[in-house]
């Protein structure tokens, strides 16, 4: 093996950068279009629909299915990965190994496999980490949802800090991008969050890619940047706090409740990308509603529900709901979840970050 076919095999750990169908029949100004819209990898490409490619000023129908079928060539899909090779000595793809996207069908016991390798990024708190299986897992969204001061935002400063940390610590050894549209983000926290973990201050900060949301089509756009952004570095989580806030203000009334909920469901489909794509941890909060729809309220003596219907509970995999204990201590309740079962944790709310409850 040559040293520049060396070169690119260790480059082939991360995401593929889209100019690599350059060397398969694309032209720079084709794949220029694509990533203007927010494709960046050949993954954000071979996971799409074609019906989303066409929408792109200047791509036709003919350039769409060419990036479909060498995108997702370039992922093994089609049976056609072994040969990557075959094309292009330079661009060498190891057929068996794991990194490969399998866009076909898998083997149980594959997936099995994959998800025992799953990282989880602790929350600072090890009770809270027991009731969640470890953390907040990678590769998924998580949502965060209870009335104000229980404690999501601070769980989001704890986690901008710990996903940083090596695996070993209880880490995900990467970055972290926070969306705050409520412009709760404070510096001051993770700095002492970081000593706490013994990091330097001032890296932990540098590590934390901040940007704050004006309205929703603004939340929406800087998706498109945080995917170029992972493309070139390490990120193991995204932060959008808090996901809907902007949503409630933006569209009001039940005359506009189908577009909100059309633009949330979009918005929530980019994350779920982000989160396959890159293998990061998606963290949303969500603020409580009144459940005013008929019997639950008659049974239920404090009917709330977190916001955003259907859209944000099929979206989120993980669902958490907080409320107040006593003193700085709050309770995590595990609302939804595949594979935890309904269950409930105490932690603390603490000058350095969350932690075990204070009795
Ligand atoms: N430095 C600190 N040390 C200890 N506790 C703190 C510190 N800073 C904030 N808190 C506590 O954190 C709580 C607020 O939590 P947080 O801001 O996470 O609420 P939230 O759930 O995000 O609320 P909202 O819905 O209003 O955004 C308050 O009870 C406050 O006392
Ligand atoms: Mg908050």
């Amino acid at each position: 093996m040559s040293q520049h076919a060396e070169e690119e095999y260790s480059d082939d750990s991360g995401p593929m950068p889209l100019s690599q169908l350059e060397k398969f029949g694309l032209t720079a100004t084709d794949i220029k279009k694509l990533t203007e819209a927010g494709y960046h990898t050949v993954e954000s490409v071979a996971y799409t629909p074609k019906k989303a490619l066409l929408v792109i000023k200047g791509i036709s129908e003919t350039k769409a299915d060419k990036f479909l079928t060498e995108g997702r060539a370039r992922l093994g899909w089609n049976g056609r990965g072994a040969n990557v090779t075959e094309c292009d000595s330079n661009l060498i793809i190891d057929p068996s190994a794991s990194k490969l996207v399998n866009m076909g069908f898998t083997t149980a016991m594959d997936i099995h496999h994959r998800r025992q390798e799953l990282i989880s990024i602790t929350t600072g708190s090890s009770e809270l980490d027991k009731i969640l299986g470890g953390g907040i897992e990678t590769g998924s969204i998580t949502e965060i949802f209870g009335e104000f001061r229980t404690g999501k935002s601070q769980i989001c400063h704890t986690l901008a800090v710990t996903c940083q940390l090596p695996v070993d610590m209880g880490g995900g050894e990467g970055k972290c991008l926070y969306i705050d549209t409520e412009g709760t983000f404070r510096p001051s926290r993770v700095l002492s969050v970081a000593q706490r973990f013994s990091l330097n201050g001032e890296e932990a900060l540098d590590n934390i890619a901040y940007a704050r949301a004006y309205n929703t089509d603004h939340q929406t756009a800087l998706l498109v940047q945080a995917s170029a952004m992972m493309a070139e570095s390490r990120f193991s989580l995204l932060i959008v706090d808090s996901a809907m806030a902007l949503y409630r203000t933006d569209f009001s009334g039940r005359g506009e409740l189908a577009a909100r909920q059309m633009h949330l469901a979009r918005f929530m489909r980019n994350l779920q990308r982000l989160a396959d794509e890159f293998g990061i941890a998606v963290v949303i909060t969500n603020q409580v509603v009144a459940q005013v729809d008929g019997a639950a309220s008659m049974f239920n003596p404090d009917p709330k529900k977190p916001a955003g219907g259907n859209i944000i509970a099929h979206a989120s995999c993980t669902r958490l709901y907080l409320r107040k204990g006593r003193g700085e201590n709050r309770i995590c309740k595990v609302y939804d979840s595949p594979s935890l079962p309904e269950n409930e944790g105490t932690f603390a709310i603490l000058e350095d970050g969350i932690g075990n409850a204070v009795e």
